[in-house]
């Protein structure tokens, strides 16, 4: 006899195992969900933000391409949702108000995360939490430390952005496919963030040895500065013209969340806590780390050059000097 309600159960027990809460359904959170329902990486997102009204109309415009994506559920949720989550992920936040200082924002930006964690930490959930919100670092480590959780469970995006500029950058200025273009950019997502020349290559070729070797430009050395100076210039240049980023962070985002609910164990510059990795601790910056199921498995420690651990010695100063202006 044919069980014809196989498939109903099946669906029906699997139907929350691949759960995303988003909160702040805003510029970046609208198009992660956007970007996530497409690749089929999970059953089930849910919006939350302090503007409810705002939350309802963005999952009434997403759900309304529910025909064109793989099966997924939208909906707006609410704290309860946090309890049977996979992944959360932060990016509610405000924006620089004018004659509001940077510590000022971040001081908020830092008390809205701390609440959000408190209400997911309340809910028992059993997530992993990745946080976009900006100063991502800072908030990250903010996140953290408010859960009580294991470092790896509370993440953030890192330099998974800034490195895929970086690669994109690279793969125009080379004219080779950014699939075959391995690049990184560390330490902090903002200005002491630097590249990561000696794990640089293309197709397994040592950037030094490719530029040597390609014809393509006059003054090779030169224009990989300017690349660098692009990438870190990047958002400014973007938010200059039309107010935000967020198709490449929702992609980005969908990058970590799709390796953490495939187990990928991919390794991403995420922002992680160091405890003494690289001989730095007590700071949260983007270093290249193992994702997978509940996290950041490992953190990779690679043999940076005297240049390349001054730089990530000078990022984690910055980052920690901003953290301890916000215990002040
Ligand atoms: N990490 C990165 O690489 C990266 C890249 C781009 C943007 N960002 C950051 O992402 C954040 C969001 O950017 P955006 O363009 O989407 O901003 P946005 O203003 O469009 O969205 C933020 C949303 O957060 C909501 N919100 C505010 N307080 C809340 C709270 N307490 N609870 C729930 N929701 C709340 C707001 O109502 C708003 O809808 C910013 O901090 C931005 O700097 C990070």
């Amino acid at each position: 006899m044919v069980r014809m309600y196989f498939i109903g159960d099946f669906m029906a027990s699997n139907w929350k195992s691949r759960k995303v809460v988003i909160v702040g359904a805003g510029a970046v959170g609208s198009t992660f969900a956007y970007s996530l329902a497409q690749k089929g990486f999970a059953d089930e997102i849910v919006l939350t933000d302090a503007r409810l009204e705002y939350a309802e109309a963005q999952v009434l415009d997403l759900a309304h391409g529910l025909p064109f994506y793989p099966p997924i559920q939208i909906r707006v949720g609410g704290n309860e949702d946090y309890s049977d989550a996979q992944v959360v992920v932060i990016t509610a936040g405000v924006k620089q108000s004018p004659g509001e200082s940077r510590l000022e924002l971040v001081k908020k930006n830092a008390a809205i995360i701390g609440t959000i964690m408190d209400e997911i930490v309340a809910q028992k959930s059993s997530a992993v939490v990745v946080v976009a919100t900006n100063p991502v670092d800072i908030l990250t480590h903010i996140a953290l430390k408010r859960s009580g959780w294991p470092k790896g469970r509370v993440i953030g995006s890192g330099t998974v952005l800034d490195s895929a500029r970086f690669r994109y950058l690279l793969s125009q200025h080379c004219q080779v496919d950014v699939g075959n273009v391995h690049a990184y950019i560390l330490g902090e997502h903002g200005d002491s963030e630097f590249p990561a020349w000696s794990m640089t290559n293309i197709g397994g070729v040592a950037i030094d040895d490719y530029c040597h070797m390609c014809s393509k430009c006059d003054d090779w050395k030169t224009e990989l500065e300017q690349i660098v100076r692009t990438v870190r210039d990047s958002a400014y240049h973007i938010i200059n013209y039309k107010g935000a980023t967020y198709f490449a962070i929702g992609m980005a985002l969908v990058r970590i969340v799709g390796t953490i609910l495939q187990d990928q164990h991919s390794i991403l510059p995420v922002s992680t806590f160091l405890d003494g990795e690289y001989g730095i601790k007590d700071v949260c910056l983007g270093i290249p780390a193992l994702v997978g199921q509940g996290g950041v498995h490992e953190i990779v420690v690679a043999q940076l050059t005297k240049e390349e651990m001054d730089a990530l010695r000078r990022s984690a100063a910055a980052l920690k000097k901003v953290f301890e202006q916000l215990q002040e």
